[in-house]
């Protein structure tokens, strides 16, 4: 049997079981539900989840905020991880971004966190000066890597004469 096929959808509240599987399985202090819910209430946040037939797989969300945005979370259940989910879930949320008209994209990530430093690097973020938040993380004390992503959209070359 063939895996089915993954698409990406706004994120609702009936998408909320299933992200909380994939949450549990990915974060030592998950977020609650009702952390969920806040977030989907509001007009400022953007969140996408990836569904593979009925089944989350995935999700990510952010804040836009005036002209940056600000990712809050992106996990990809740990048995569709490596398949270039998590990479096709920030696309999405940098198109979308950009659409509702961010200049850049920041977030933070754990220090040790090799596999989500690679694809946030791969995707144009990078650490700048006082990039690193001392003790960021309060369930186990770890730093937090601050990276940026400017401009979101690459500017295109107009090819004609200056
Ligand atoms: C980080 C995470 C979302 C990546 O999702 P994924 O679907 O496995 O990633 P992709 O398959 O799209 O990989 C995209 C890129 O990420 C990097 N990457 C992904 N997994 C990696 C690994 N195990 N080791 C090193 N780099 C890795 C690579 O640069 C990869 O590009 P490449 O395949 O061209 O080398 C996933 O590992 C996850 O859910 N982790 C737990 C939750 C988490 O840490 N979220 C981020 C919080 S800041």
């Amino acid at each position: 049997m063939g895996s089915p096929e993954v698409h990406l959808y706004p994120m609702t509240l009936a998408d909320l079981d299933g992200v909380l599987v994939v949450e549990r399985l990915s974060f030592l202090t998950p977020w609650s539900r009702d952390a969920f819910a806040e977030e989907l209430l509001q007009t400022f946040t953007v969140y996408v989840v990836a569904r593979a037939g009925q089944h989350v797989v995935g999700y990510g969300g952010m804040h836009v905020v005036f002209d940056e945005a600000h990712v809050t979370n992106v996990a990809v259940h740990p048995d569709w991880r490596g398949q270039g989910l998590g990479e096709r879930i920030m696309r999405r949320l940098i198109h979308l971004a950009a659409a509702r008209g961010a200049h850049r994209m920041t977030l933070e990530v754990r220090a040790s966190n090799e596999p989500a430093k690679r694809l946030y690097a791969k995707l144009g973020f990078v650490t700048g000066p006082g990039a690193v938040r001392r003790g960021y993380y309060t369930d186990t004390g770890e730093d937090a890597i601050v990276m940026w992503k400017e401009p979101l959209v690459e500017q295109q070359a107009t090819g004609g004469p200056a």
